[in-house]
């Protein structure tokens, strides 16, 4: 899986993929981040990539000639291909967006800052548009940053073993079951006993019970979607 992710600070998404699984996946192959910097691509010396807003108001907007010279510039796979982007404007990312979004070769990821981008750079790319949540950030780094790390997470060889992903909450809908590590009793509290007898059928059982009682409490609108059995 290839991502190309258009930004004016490459070295935020590098520095996420130097680092623990991601480094490994891209080390070994399973995925290609590269960064292009839409600041090469302008066209006066003084590589500016902002100005001001028609009609008045705060902050910069991202001018649109750098960002579709730059997203022209760069190589379409033969298969797949999507592009991304990262706006509070777009529709909110979820698991199910995640898998739908593996399935694909390449992911063009653009990125935004200061007040965001020139409405044409929307009319001539037509990307689809994404948010990680109701809240704006400085930049579309760090949401791109997390799509890129959940699908990675959806690809075979990112993981140490693929069925690590397989329990995860939002795979079933579902939010995770607790877990437990050694030792078997920390501060007076113990792990549950159904887990240290090794009998799997039980510990299926203790897990799926856990799994809803949390989702109950913690996410009443995924158990509801649950219980309906619509996919997340
Ligand atoms: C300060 S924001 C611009 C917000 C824009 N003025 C608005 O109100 O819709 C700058 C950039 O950060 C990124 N960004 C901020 N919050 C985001 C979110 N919740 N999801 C995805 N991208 C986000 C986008 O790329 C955006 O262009």
């Amino acid at each position: 899986m290839r991502f190309d992710v258009l930004t004016l600070f490459p070295e935020l998404i590098q520095s996420h993929m130097d680092f623990s699984i991601m480094k490994r996946a891209e080390e070994s192959g399973v995925i290609d981040v590269v960064t292009h910097n839409p600041r090469d691509y302008t066209l006066d010396k003084h590589k500016k990539v902002d100005d001001t807003p028609y009609g008045g108001g705060a902050g910069m907007v991202l001018m649109p000639q750098p960002y579709v010279d730059c997203y022209e510039s760069v190589n379409k796979l033969a298969g797949q291909s999507i592009t991304l982007m990262m706006t509070p404007q777009g529709e909110p990312f979820t698991d199910k967006i995640s898998n739908e979004l593996a399935q694909y070769d390449q992911i063009i990821i653009l990125c935004g800052h200061y007040e965001g981008f020139d409405e044409r750079i929307r009319e001539i790319i037509k990307p689809r548009e994404i948010s990680i949540g109701d809240f704006v950030l400085t930049g579309g780094e760090l949401p791109a940053l997390c799509v890129i790390d959940s699908i990675a997470r959806k690809i075979e060889g990112t993981l140490g073993k693929i069925e690590s992903a397989h329990d995860d909450s939002f795979s079933d809908g579902l939010l995770e079951y607790p877990q437990y590590t050694k030792p078997r009793e920390y501060r007076g509290l113990k792990v549950p006993e159904v887990l240290l007898n090794g009998n799997h059928k039980l510990i299926d059982e203790f897990r799926l019970e856990q799994k809803i009682i949390r989702t109950k409490a913690k996410r009443p609108d995924l158990y509801e979607k649950y219980k309906t059995k619509e996919t997340y």
